[in-house]
């Protein structure tokens, strides 16, 4: 089997070129020429391939080398490549679609393409003389990544970017705000770091678990890291969603500014940042204070990030204080909402206009669709199809992201020694089986379905190994999904994506990926003792 029968994700179409079943061969002097617009891929292939190689693809244009280009005939995130007896040319609609080929001929190369440096540096390396045309099902192909529940430093985060990437994903929704920490400096609020991103223990384990480390946790992003962050991603061709999580999930919010909770009801004071997991009653106060503030938070954000999707959270927000301060019910009656789901409403619409007036959209979790949907929001619909079933109806954009199937933080086996034993179990192969468009949608509603997400929550994944373990291999049947075009689940062929996963393990390995072996967990992925029983049947949520 050559590496163009094993590439994860499956392109369009690929085969041999005519008459013969040649190799390309590179070498020192195979030369590399990027037409205007892609010297950006010209610059990773250098940084990649270059460094696994070892071979410096001087500039140039000659017939032996490789040709970078954009077709403005093809679909924007489109690509072909060729590969003949002449050159290796590889052509996008845009530079994003020349960048997703760019990562196609990377594994035409071999697994060892994805190291850092050469291994034998006698090699020989050719690719196959093949045609691959090929475009992406979805266009938001996206991983959201919670560096709340346990912070990710910096240049884990540069990593997981790279390994996005490597999977033609090209969304990133980064969760940088909830009650166990707020992770962004926001330059006008430094309490928000210097007070809200650190916790002085956690819970260790799942939410039932009776265990606590006594270490501190926190950390946070400045704003230059999170320039870079953002570089980072659009040389890679993915776009930064920023969530900043509102009005619930907001504790570690309101412990750096007591002000903002609801004070009538709540010695908000001595919150502190919560340790723990689960949903958190501490929510913020629907007040003008609370807008202006918040409307602060927006605008340093909106400097940082590009994106034209800003989300805003809107999950699991406990009403239970607003049911009890006098401050809020006013605030109800005075606006004239009816009852404590408008009033989550009202805190979206308001954020919906704001973001509308400054060309971005507001993009929320389907808890945003309870007391009416704001008129521009898109829906992250992670409660099932639900909600995004019912946005799409009402002529609302919607990301598919069901936790019954596409939460990375759910076991991936039924067996004793995961070592994160929570939520249902999904394997690499429901996973591959998972369908984003629901039968319940026209064509004509399809069309609101911007694509799918996979989530990953880190509660109980404390560094990158942690979260490598979870997110991988699915996020390869993951990509699969979002951007090749699958027979429906019960056709699709396991067996053959079974089949090409044999090298992908092995570029993975290349990339130094601690993913979860077909065979189950190595002795140091387990972690027995530490979570106790998994808790088969109980909400998904730790
Ligand atoms: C969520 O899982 N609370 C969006």
């Amino acid at each position: 089997m050559t590496t163009f029968e094993q590439l994860i994700p499956a392109p369009d179409s690929s085969h041999w070129v005519p008459p013969v079943q040649g190799l390309f061969p590179l070498d020192e002097e195979t030369v590399l020429h990027a037409s205007p617009g892609t010297e950006g891929v010209a610059r990773w292939l250098r940084g990649t391939v270059g460094a696994a190689t070892g071979l410096p693809f001087p500039d140039g244009r000659n017939d032996n080398g490789i040709v970078l280009g954009i077709d403005a005939a093809l679909a924007d995130e489109a690509y072909r490549l060729v590969v003949d007896g002449y050159a290796i040319r590889i052509e996008g609609g845009s530079a994003a679609g020349v960048f997703w080929g760019a990562q196609t001929f990377r594994q035409l190369l071999g697994p060892e393409a994805f190291r850092r440096a050469p291994v034998d540096s006698g090699r020989e390396w050719t690719v196959p003389m093949v045609v691959i045309e090929d475009a992406p099902r979805f266009r938001w192909r996206g991983m959201m990544l919670d560096v709340s529940r346990h912070f990710m430093p910096k240049d884990g985060v540069l990593r997981h970017l790279d390994l996005l990437a490597a999977h033609k994903l090209n969304v990133f929704h980064f969760h940088l705000t909830d009650d166990q920490g707020w992770r962004i400096e926001i330059k006008r609020y430094p309490k928000l770091t210097e007070v809200g991103s650190w916790r002085p223990r956690s819970k260790w384990g799942h939410r039932a678990s009776e265990l606590w480390n006594e270490t501190p946790h926190g950390g946070c992003y400045t704003q230059d890291d999170i320039r870079e962050i953002v570089a980072y991603a659009h040389a890679r061709h993915i776009a930064v969603v920023p969530e900043i999580d509102i009005p619930g999930h907001s504790q570690a919010a309101i412990a750096a500014y007591p002000e903002l909770g609801n004070t009538d009801v709540v010695d908000t004071s001595s919150l502190g940042v919560w340790d723990t997991w689960g949903v958190n009653p501490n929510v913020l106060a629907p007040t003008e204070h609370t807008l202006r503030f918040y409307e602060g938070v927006f605008e340093e954000v909106l400097e940082l990030f590009p994106s034209t999707f800003i989300h805003v959270g809107g999950d699991e927000c406990p009403k239970d204080q607003w049911r009890q301060s006098p401050t809020a019910q006013a605030r109800i009656k005075e606006l004239g909402v009816g009852d404590e789901d408008g009033l989550q409403s009202w805190f979206i619409r308001h954020f919906d206009t704001w973001l509308t007036a400054r060309g971005r959209r507001l993009i929320g979790w389907d808890e945003i669709l309870e007391g009416g949907l704001a008129e521009g929001a898109t829906v992250s619909s992670w409660r099932g199809y639900g909600g995004g079933i019912a946005a799409a109806k009402a002529g609302h954009d919607v990301v598919m992201c069901p936790e019954q199937q596409v939460y990375f933080d759910h076991r991936q086996h039924g067996g004793a020694d995961e070592p994160a034993p929570i939520g249902y179990v999904r394997t690499l192969e429901d996973v591959y089986r998972f369908e984003p468009l629901p039968p319940e949608l026209t064509e004509d509603e399809r069309r609101h379905v911007l694509g799918t997400q996979a989530n990953v929550w880190t509660e109980v994944m404390e560094y990158h190994a942690r979260v490598d373990y979870q997110v991988f291999p699915r996020l390869a049947a993951f990509a699969e999904v979002a951007w090749s075009t699958l027979p429906d689940p019960a056709e699709r062929d396991f067996a053959d994506f079974e089949r090409r996963m044999t090298a992908h393990y092995m570029r993975l390995d290349a990339l130094g990926v601690d993913y979860r072996p077909p065979g189950g967990p190595l002795p140091w992925q387990r972690r027995p003792g530490v979570l106790g029983r998994p808790i088969d049947g109980s909400p998904p949520n730790v």
